[in-house]
């Protein structure tokens, strides 16, 4: 039984409570029994006003999402919600914890809201690709008028007491006692005569009907960051239909579009990235009863790009930081860059001066050992090179405390390498942040073979305190997301030889769904550091050789694969690029044809979703979804398709197989060789993860 509501009167009060541990999700039976409880507190002559709460630690996280996809059982949400605003008797939501999508739409549909100082306020729905189905679009722009109706929706973003009083989603905080100053707020409006319902309040949407104009132009700007998402330009239209429709005819057609959005695609995979998101969270060996290491204080060793951000991400999270460097040079370098970036995030408004201040008041900077000694956590984030790496892991194993924790943020490097150069390489792991380190999101934990569970546990539950999204992957050459990156790099120069463009790739990249192809993000992170690369290692590609040869490293230097004469943001196909490509291919003999966009997919996503399967055959990755996390948060795969294994699975295994063998035949390049899990799951129909479970299947 999914929990149920609990009534109780308290003198002319009646108290309802929620009771569906953890969340108060409104699964079936606390819908039947909200509505029950209402039923009975309006046939009570000696009751006079109602006070909807919740039991336990929170008034309600909303819809019971296990139950989306599954034929839906009445009482609805929104004959929950109809029930509670057509009383007799005045309803007051009382609030504490939170109340996210259905139930901020339930305290809506209350004739009065009252919470606790600290409580959250949302309807996030929008991050699982869909718009609050139950009323929450065309009640709270009769509320709070409807473009800051837009502001609440169509990012999906908690809002806090302070804020939500300010806007008018709260009627009242509560001083002390929410319950008592609740009962106290139900008889006020019982005393005062029944407040209008939300239902019949037109006077927040008078101004947007006089002249929409505004509120389009919001709508606009809340939008323009979509990133090929249906969801948001949606919430946009539903809330419209509150400027422009009847309230029944508008809470009807939002629950068409709430249906189609939960049908369609996109929604699928946002609901599947949300699953996978906690699912990540569950590592093998790493149960409850390993107790994370406590970090009361962190170093981080390199203040270069990563070691910067990396620096600034645990200073936001709390953590009191001591960056150690080779020079005061080098320190006075990288910190001018964190203050840079502080003082930006204070222009924008993203951040107060005060909150700038109290986060760089957490770093500090040396440059001897001695001086880190005592920190619970480092993370090394020097050169790239095992003999530098090597020399620093030495001297933290001489100087740091026992217990003490030891990162490497390396990109490729052998994590197990890196820990036999302590005497402690059960203290050892990858934490592997992604450039911005205090902007992305992804957190690539990578579990040596000797690190200690509680070691894991301790990378885990920091991650999740500074606000990234961590995922347990193992040691191998580039981890999962550099791994397959370089999967789907195989073709890029190949692509351009055989005919296409950098913007023809790019192109079908954007077309897909990326924010960005592969060739304008070579020029926006600088083709020089792939080039110098190469060159100690001895390797060569012609073409991306050939422009470091002439001084195009990208954006930096104003041209790369494009020119940059109008400025950084604005590519430009560059004659000379395509000569130098044509002359190449015919250096090498290489027909030239037209390449169309399908072939361009083919020959970059699809080995990547092969190396994907190869990743996971070898246990570096625990499950599919856990990939796509990777790709998702480090890598921006568009969100709407859900990461590349699940997009795989949805476009269909078997086809996805075919065409790797017919790009194996034609090409000869290893990468289109489909691994084995992949053939397996293609022949058998299964999906990726029933594939892997199934051990004794043959392929
Ligand atoms: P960087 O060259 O910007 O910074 C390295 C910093 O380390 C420099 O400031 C240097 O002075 C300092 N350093 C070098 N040797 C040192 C030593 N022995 N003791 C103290 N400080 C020392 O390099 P970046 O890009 O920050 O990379 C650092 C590490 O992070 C590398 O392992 C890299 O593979 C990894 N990484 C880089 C990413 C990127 O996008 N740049 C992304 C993820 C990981």
């Amino acid at each position: 039984m999914a929990g149920d509501a609990h009534y109780e009167v308290d003198g002319s009060v009646a108290v309802i409570t929620i009771n569906n541990p953890p969340v108060n999700a409104f699964g079936f039976d606390v819908r039947r029994g909200v509505i029950d409880a209402m039923d009975r507190a309006e046939a009570d002559s000696a009751v006079t006003g109602v006070v909807l709460t919740g039991g336990g630690r929170t008034f309600s996280g909303g819809a019971d999402i296990t139950e989306f996809g599954k034929t839906p059982r009445e009482p609805s949400l929104a004959d929950v919600n109809t029930r509670c605003e057509t009383m007799s008797k005045p309803v007051v939501a009382a609030i504490h914890g939170f109340a996210f999508g259905g139930g901020l739409e339930v305290s809506l549909s209350c004739h009065g809201r009252i919470a606790t100082a600290d409580v959250k306020l949302g309807l996030p729905e929008v991050k699982l690709g869909l718009i609050p189905g139950a009323g929450g679009t065309q009640r709270l722009p009769r509320l709070i008028g409807p473009e800051a109706a837009l502001d609440v929706i169509v990012p999906g973003n908690p809002v806090s007491a302070g804020k939500a009083l300010k806007v008018g989603i709260l009627d009242r905080i509560a001083d002390n006692d929410l319950l008592e100053d609740a009962k106290a707020f139900v008889r006020d409006l019982a005393a005062g005569g029944m407040p209008t319902a939300l239902r019949d309040r037109e006077d927040k949407l008078e101004a947007a009907r006089q002249d929409p104009s505004g509120f389009d132009a919001h709508a606009a700007k809340l939008t323009r960051k979509a990133k090929g998402l249906e969801a948001p330009h949606a919430c946009v239209r539903a809330v419209r239909l509150a400027i422009d429709t009847p309230f029944e005819e508008g809470l009807a057609k939002e629950r068409d579009i709430f249906i189609e959005l939960m049908n369609g695609e996109q929604s699928k995979a946002q609901r599947h990235l949300f699953f996978a998101e906690r699912e990540a969270n569950k590592v093998p060996g790493i149960g409850k009863d390993v107790r994370p290491r406590a970090v009361k204080t962190a170093a981080v060793i390199g203040a270069g790009t990563m070691g910067g951000g990396i620096a600034m991400a645990l200073a936001n999270g709390g953590i009191p930081v001591t960056i150690l460097e080779m020079s005061q040079e080098a320190i006075d370098r990288g910190m001018a860059v964190i203050r840079r970036n502080y003082d930006t995030s204070v222009k924008r408004g993203s951040i107060s001066e005060a909150v700038r201040d109290e986060r760089l008041a957490r770093l500090s900077t040396t440059t001897s050992y001695e001086d880190i000694a005592d920190c619970d956590l480092v993370i090394e984030a020097v050169f790239e090179e095992m003999s530098v790496k090597k020399d620093v892991f030495g001297k933290l194993d001489e100087v740091m405390k026992p217990g003490a924790v030891l990162a490497s943020n390396t990109s490729y490097l052998d994590v197990d390498d890196i820990g036999q150069m302590t005497k402690r390489p059960a203290d050892v792991l990858g934490m592997h942040f992604f450039s911005p380190a205090n902007v992305m999101k992804l957190l690539e934990i990578v579990r040596g073979k000797e690190t200690a569970p509680d070691v894991i546990a301790t990378a885990l539950a920091l991650g999740k305190q500074i606000g990234k999204v961590p995922v347990v992957v193992g040691v191998c050459h580039g981890f999962v997301g550099n791994r397959m990156l370089s999967a789907r790099s195989s073709e890029n120069e190949p692509l351009l030889l055989e005919g296409a463009s950098p913007s023809d790739v790019d192109k079908a990249f954007l077309d897909f769904g990326f924010s960005m192809g592969p060739f304008a993000m070579g020029d926006l992170a600088g083709l020089d550091i792939g080039w110098r690369n190469r060159k100690s290692l001895g390797q060569t590609a012609v073409i991306f050789d050939a422009l470091c040869e002439e001084g195009r490293f990208g954006q930096k230097t104003g041209k790369g694969f494009y020119s940059y004469e109008d400025g950084p943001r604005d590519a430009k196909p560059d004659p000379w690029v395509d000569g130098l490509i044509a002359e190449k291919a015919k250096e090498l003999g290489v027909n030239r044809r037209s390449i169309d966009a399908t072939e361009i997919i083919e020959r970059t996503i699809y080995p990547m979703i092969n190396e994907g399967a190869r990743i996971l055959e070898e246990g570096i990755a625990l499950r599919p979804s856990d990939i796509d996390i990777v790709w998702i948060n480090g890598y921006a795969f568009p969100v709407g398709k859900g990461g590349p294994m699940f997009w795989a699975e949805q476009a269909g295994l078997a086809h996805i197989v075919e065409r790797l063998e017919y790009w194996h035949g034609k090409t000869g390049n290893a990468v289109f060789e489909p691994a084995a899990l992949l053939r397996k799951a293609a022949q058998s129909g299964q999906s990726l993860a029933a594939a892997m479970a199934d051990k004794d299947g043959q392929a």
